[in-house]
């Protein structure tokens, strides 16, 4: 595989939450390197720590250890403007989609605001443009949703809605945490499909974040497997689903019945 630079990595990250004998370490000193236009899967069972070390490389949550760099250098986000540069290269698709958006602004306000974090200056009429291909992207009719508040979709339009933004704001990276949660199986499908385009379109960096060590493999180039907050293992997928040389990874992949089977026949 043809792999680009190192653009993102995480050294030592470790996220502590309370105090005394309530202390939960949620991610503990978790190292990584994540290349240009790689796609990353971060497999591990719930409560392992995925939406925190997701949360702590969007800049969402404070680390209490470890670093980030970024392009090469330590990732500030210090100020307001610090921020808003850094968001304009690394988005998020959260598992609970409500959550991700503002629901006081309704669906046309959402979209502008895109064209807005990316500086943009553009006519009406081009912002228009701008809005209807997006959504025609993934599948959904600006004219019917435009004047809509996201509670008023269903959950499955509203990732597609996540994902327009994506098409909206292409960023380098794209963290997206259990993207098909609220969907059916056709519909992840295509989610994922429409992800992999966008991938192919703007060399995105991709870093699924999942429980489905069966769609870590279909979709990733490279695994991280995560255990009660460590990576316990990382490779490429082939080597890490088909040759797992942790009992936690092969626990997980004995789950996948099919992997099994690959598996054994390897
Ligand atoms: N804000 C918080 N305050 C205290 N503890 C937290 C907080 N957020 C997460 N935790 C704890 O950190 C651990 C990791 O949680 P996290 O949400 O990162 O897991 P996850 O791997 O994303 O799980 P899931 O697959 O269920 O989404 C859990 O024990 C959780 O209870
Ligand atoms: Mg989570």
């Amino acid at each position: 595989m043809n792999r680009g630079k190192v653009l993102i990595s995480g050294r030592q990250l470790t996220k502590v939450f309370g105090y005394g004998l309530n202390k939960t370490t949620a991610v503990n000193e978790v190292s990584f390197q994540f290349h240009e236009g790689e796609i990353i899967s971060i497999v591990g069972e719930s409560g392992s720590g995925k939406t925190t070390l997701a949360k702590i490389i969007m800049g969402l949550l404070n680390e209490t250890g470890g670093a980030i760099e970024y392009k090469g250098k330590p990732r500030k986000l210090r100020s307001h403007k610090d921020r808003k540069e850094y968001w304009k290269d690394i988005q998020a698709i959260f598992q609970d989609p409500f959550s991700s958006f503002n629901i006081f602004h309704k669906v046309d306000k959402l979209l502008t605001d895109c064209i807005k974090l990316q500086g943009l200056k553009l006519t009406k009429e081009q912002q228009l443009q701008k809005m209807k291909d997006a959504c025609s992207f993934v599948n959904l009719k600006f004219e019917e949703l435009y004047n809509k508040y996201p509670f008023e979709l269903s959950g499955g339009q509203m990732q597609r809605l996540m994902i327009a933004r994506i098409f909206m704001l292409h960023p380098k990276v794209l963290i997206a945490d259990e993207p098909t949660s609220m969907v059916d199986a056709c519909s992840r499908s295509t989610i994922l499909d429409m992800l992999l385009k966008l991938r192919e379109e703007n060399n995105m960096t991709i870093i699924f974040i999942t429980h489905d060590v069966g769609l870590a493999y279909y979709v990733s180039d490279t695994i991280y497997i995560m255990e009660k907050g460590c990576i316990v293992e990382h490779g490429q997928a082939e080597e890490v689903i088909l040759r797992p040389k942790h009992p936690y990874t092969r626990q997980l992949i004995s789950d996948v019945p099919k992997i099994h089977e690959a598996w054994n026949l390897a």
